[in-house]
């Protein structure tokens, strides 16, 4: 049990002052009762509760996917283009973690130009996990070219190219040619702008960019650009391995 102007502060609803202000001033509704005692308990696993007539589902830990659309930056401090936070709702990008204001965290940016799938989460575990070469997670990138794809090109990129920031070749997992000018890309690690240069590399130019799958988890078909939604707590487990 939990008391909760403590539930709405560990959900990013703001100080722990302004979470019992909240409470004390009869925004916040439980079963469809106002509760105005900010001291009273309840069991926050599956609890939905309302905040000035929102609903809110509480989750111990924010693990979210978002529809990134072209266009935005994923910054908390953008440079020339919006932030994706902005498409997330304030708790979100509110939630305490020991103490401080942190919110959610992209794990692993895209470009402003590319689109797709792009998680976030407050796990620090979760995102170190899913972000460390060490681990390898294989994400897959749909790449539009600029000019005809060659069976050469494809070769190459399986076979390893180097880029300028590193002797070490970089290799595609996997590489299939979808049509002249479009190719589905694995790659397992996270470089700087690491698709654009390989393909840079083997001498073609990626003219669009989207990311279809990270993982186990592939961008669902209805979620448009701009969306978001929870992971489900099987797609979480997948995730991990
Ligand atoms: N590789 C890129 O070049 N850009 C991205 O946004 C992601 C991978």
């Amino acid at each position: 049990m939990q008391q909760i102007q403590d539930i709405l502060y560990t959900q990013g609803f703001g100080t722990r002052r302004v979470c019992t202000g909240l409470v004390q001033q009869g925004y916040v509704s439980v079963h469809g009762q106002i509760v105005t005692d900010a001291g009273a308990a309840f069991d926050p696993q599956g609890l939905v509760f309302h905040v000035q007539g929102q609903p809110w589902a509480y989750h111990e830990k924010a693990y979210l996917m978002l529809h990134k659309p072209a266009g935005m930056e994923c910054s908390h401090k953008p440079s020339a283009w919006p932030s994706v936070y902005t498409l997330l709702p304030a708790p979100l990008r509110q939630r305490p973690n020991k103490g401080a204001v942190v919110g959610v965290q992209a794990i692993g940016r895209l470009d402003q130009d590319t689109t797709g799938l792009l998680l976030l989460s407050d796990d620090g575990a979760f995102i170190h996990r899913m972000s460390s070469p060490r681990h390898h997670v294989p994400k897959v990138y749909e790449v539009t070219l600029q000019d005809p794809l060659q069976a050469a090109q494809v070769a190459r990129l399986l076979a390893g190219v180097v880029l300028n920031d590193d002797p070490r070749p970089v290799r595609a997992a996997a590489c299939e040619a979808r049509d002249g000018h479009h190719l589905s890309l694995t790659l397992t690690e996270g470089k700087y702008h690491q698709v654009k240069r390989m393909i840079a590399a083997v001498g073609n130019q990626v003219q669009a960019l989207h990311r279809s799958r990270m993982g186990a988890l592939v961008l669902p078909g209805d979620l448009a650009a701009g969306q978001w939604r929870w992971l489900r707590a099987e797609e979480v487990a997948a995730l991990r391995g």
